[in-house]
């Protein structure tokens, strides 16, 4: 790992969840949250009153969820497994910002009516005036066009108000990528 990525590990994460919106105090939902990159970070700025559900179909990613989370001693995480476009056992109305990135894409999600169903079940779980905040990636390597998949999201119920275009690492480099943050209208 370059230095440079390794500068970025250390404080970039949260440098985004802030601009996605992430506050203390907030319930987030951290869909295909993988090992924890953002998972992590946003337990450190919701802190003790806030609450985030690191969530994924792959179980080694959990692990790597909890043990972080444990060597850190945050308390505030709850790893939650998940089938492959299964249901998502978390009540309705109670989250306030949900993240999905790098996970909406033709490799995970290669049916509409699997993208539907994903964003009508993240929808119910957001209360009204929550924020969906969505990194879409590997667009162009799926034949994706970003009007296409914008307008799948509001299609689903969601607003969008802004657009954000951070550096990140993505596939061990660092990337300009584009966030896309929605709203659930009150
Ligand atoms: C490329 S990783 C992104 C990890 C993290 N969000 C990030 O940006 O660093 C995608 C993750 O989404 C998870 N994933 C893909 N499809 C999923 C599904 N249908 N249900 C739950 N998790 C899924 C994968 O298991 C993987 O951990």
């Amino acid at each position: 790992m370059t230095d440079k990525i390794d500068k970025w590990l250390r404080n970039g994460p949260e440098a985004v969840l802030r601009k996605a919106a992430l506050r203390e105090g907030y319930r987030v939902l951290d869909f295909g949250c993988k090992q924890g990159r953002y998972a992590i970070p946003a337990a450190r700025i919701v802190g003790d009153s806030g609450l985030v559900y690191a969530v994924d179909k792959d179980k080694q990613g959990l692990r790597e969820v909890k043990r972080q989370a444990d060597k850190e001693g945050l308390r505030n995480i709850n790893t939650v497994h998940v089938a492959q476009y299964g249901a998502i056992p978390i009540r309705a109305g109670t989250i306030d910002v949900i993240l999905i990135y790098d996970v909406l894409h033709g490799g995970y999600f290669p049916e509409k009516a699997q993208r539907d169903n994903l964003l009508r079940k993240v929808h119910t779980l957001l209360r009204p005036g929550g924020v969906l905040s969505c990194c879409l990636t590997h667009l162009r390597q799926f034949g994706w066009t970003y009007k296409e998949t914008l307008a799948e999201i509001t299609d689903a119920g969601f607003r969008l108000r802004r657009q954000f275009r951070p550096t990140l690492v993505h596939e061990n480099k660092l990337v300009r990528v584009r966030i896309f943050q929605f709203t659930k209208p009150g």
